[in-house]
Parts: C-alpha cells; structure tokens; sequence
C-alpha cells in the first residue's frame, strides 16, 4: 500500500539491504541505490541543463527550486529501479559540500529527513570524495596507492591516494578549473551550454596541430594547473577571426584549445604517477567524460604500462552512484554523520584517514 511514497511496512527479506546516495549540490538531481556489497542498483540522474542554457551558466536561486521540485520523484524511481523497498535501505548518504549552498541544503535536508524516517544513519559525503569514489564502481580492483585525478566544472585536484578514504593533495589549478576552461572557450567560440561536451563534438571534425594553443604551467615540472593564460589565447584567437585576419575553421580552433587542455592534464597526472611511484591512475569527473582525454590517456597508459581506471561517461559526470560508492565506505567504518549535520558550501576535504563527511 503506496500513499505518499515511503511505505515504511512491508517484507524485506528478499531485498539486498541497501544504501540510497542523493545529490544536488550543482544542477544535477540525483540519487541511486547500491547494495551493501558494493553493487550498483540504480542510478537516476535529472538534469538541469535545459533550464540554465538561456542564461547560459547555473543560475544558483534557480537551481534550489528544481531540486525541490525533483528530489522526490527521482528518489522514489532510484529505489523502484533498484528493485528494493524503503525497509531494505539501511543508511543515506548525500552530499553536504561543496557546491552551491541552496542546492546542497535541499539535498541534505531531505536526506536527513528520509534517514530520520527510515530509522538509519545519514552520512555527509564530500563531493570531490564522490568523484574519486567513482572510479571503484566500474572497476572493484582499483588498487591503492594511486594518483587520483579530479578534473570537473569547479575542480582540478591531484591527489594521492594512499588507501581508499584517506587522500594527499598533489597539486591543483591556480585559477580556471578545467571545465570551466571548456565552458569558457565553448562561450567565446558561440556554442551552447553546457560547453564542454559541445566542444568536445565541435572539435571532433577539427585537426588540432591547425591552431597551436600554449600549454601552461607544464615546463615548470610541477603537479599544479594554469589554464587561464590559454583562455586569453583563446579569447585572441577568436577576435582575430572576427576581425577576419585568419578564417580559420571553428572546428580546428576547438580542436587545437581541446588538445592544449587535455596534454596539460595527461601529462601532468602521469608525472604525478611517476614521481610517486605507483601504477594505478584514475581520471574521474565531469571533464573525465572528454571523448579526447579519455583517448589520449587510454594510449598513454597503454604505452607507459599504467593501470588507467576511468568511470563509463555517466559515473564521470554529477551523478548519485558517486555519492553511495563514498558513502558506503563511510557507513562501513562507521563514520555517521550527527544529527545537526550542515550543509557547506566550502566543505574542505580531510587530508589523511577521514571523510570531509563528519560534523
Ligand atoms: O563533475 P561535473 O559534472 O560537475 C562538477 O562537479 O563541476 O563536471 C561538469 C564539468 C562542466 O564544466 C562540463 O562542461 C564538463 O564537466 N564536461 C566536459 C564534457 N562533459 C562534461 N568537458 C569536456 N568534454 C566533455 N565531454
Ligand atoms: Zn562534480
């Protein structure tokens, strides 16, 4: 008997228990269900994109209101399609940082609110702890020590990965994180948001040796970004078209800007993965899902004999699969949040032996 959705009554026996993830915490509306084991169930993801394309970038107020209006309904279809009922969810886990603040209180609020009704514990999950999550969904034998490469719209962190759970910061961008390169130069090259995957399919009929864009930051052998000077050489490269100096193909502009993005951060994580000496690379996020960067980084590691760990492209982009894979671990370990967990916009992640997750 159905009423509003969260029949608490019914067998359980036959379902595997289960954890159920949630997150908002950009303009993704997500949840999925994963067993106690480790096995994905379902995943839900509603996305937002068409009600942000017009203002062409997240619109934070508007954001907030669509994860009110979808959390409900994409929760109760990630758990029918996961097969199970609400008896056999046995924690939450959902985001609480970072992102953008009004997005994440929707998404911890009503998961505080379904653990408290199921009788569960809630777990917070970092968001970035998420995505590095990720990369044992698809792949259970991701071994540790390892390099971790989050690469998404917000983020572009190197960590080193001693075991699951505990993280060291490697080095990060100094200014532009590399999806916002894409969307940026998706922008000043007129195509629609978001921009990274709509660069991602322009610059495949475009030969990227046409237009050569600098790489920055990478003869100085560190582990940190730069992306900002190749937006501006972008940005050029785009004013001398308009000003007809040189009619060059759009295609090969994206091509050559794509080319620049994706050497800087292949190069970048296997010298991470040389300096540290271990043999396991996973390249997890938003931008994981470039069909470019996967390409080149499948070759790399090929050639270099190094075990390359990429998500299918909906586990790289925001999803709640993440959410559950880190939540899992944390709930496992008996990190559980308190009852007065928050929402944080600037939610660090805790360097050794922890979860950002803990109030
Ligand atoms: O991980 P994600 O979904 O959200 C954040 O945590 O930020 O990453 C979103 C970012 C956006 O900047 C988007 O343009 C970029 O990932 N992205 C891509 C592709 N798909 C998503 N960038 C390049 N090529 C793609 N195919
Ligand atoms: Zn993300």
């Amino acid at each position: 008997m159905r009423s509003n959705g969260y029949d608490l009554r019914g067998p359980s026996a036959l379902e595997p228990p289960s954890l159920l993830g949630l997150e908002t915490s950009c303009d993704e509306t997500a949840a999925a269900v994963l067993s106690l084991e480790g096995r994905l169930l379902s995943s839900v993801v509603a996305s937002q994109h068409d009600v942000h394309a017009r203002f062409g970038g997240v619109v934070p107020e508007l954001a907030s209101r669509k994860h009110l209006e979808h959390i409900a309904g994409v929760t109760e279809d990630a758990v029918a399609g996961a097969g199970v009922g609400w008896r056999a969810v046995r924690a939450v886990a959902v985001t609480r940082g970072p992102g953008l603040a009004g997005a994440l209180v929707v998404g911890v609020s009503f998961g505080k609110a379904l653990a408290y009704a199921l009788d569960v514990p809630c777990v917070g999950v970092h968001h970035l702890e998420g995505h590095i999550a990720s990369a044992w969904l698809d792949d259970p034998d991701f071994a540790t020590p390892a390099v971790a490469l989050v690469v998404s719209g917000g983020h572009t962190h190197l960590y080193l990965v001693p075991q699951r759970g505990e993280y060291a910061l490697l080095g990060k961008t100094l200014d532009d994180a590399a999806g916002e390169a894409f969307d940026k130069g998706a922008r000043m090259l007129g195509l629609s948001y978001p921009g990274g995957p709509a660069l991602d399919r322009l610059a495949q009929s475009g030969d990227p040796s046409v237009v050569r864009f600098p790489r920055p930051y990478l003869h100085r052998g560190a582990l940190d970004f730069s992306f900002s000077g190749l937006k501006t050489a972008l940005l050029y490269c785009v004013r001398d078209r308009t000003r007809g100096a040189a009619a060059v193909d759009p295609a090969h502009v994206a091509a050559g800007y794509q080319e620049a993005i994706v050497d800087v951060l292949v190069e970048t994580s296997f010298r991470a993965v040389r300096r540290y000496g271990v043999s396991g690379l996973a390249v997890v996020g938003g931008v994981g899902a470039n069909s470019r960067l996967r390409a080149v980084l499948r070759a790399r590691a090929d050639r270099e004999g190094v075990r390359l760990t990429l998500p299918r492209v909906e586990l790289c982009t925001d999803n709640a699969a993440m959410v559950a894979a880190a939540g899992w671990w944390a709930y496992r370990r008996g990190r559980w949040s308190s009852r007065d967990m928050d929402a944080r916009p600037d939610l660090a992640m805790v360097a050794a032996a922890g979860s950002g997750a803990g109030t």
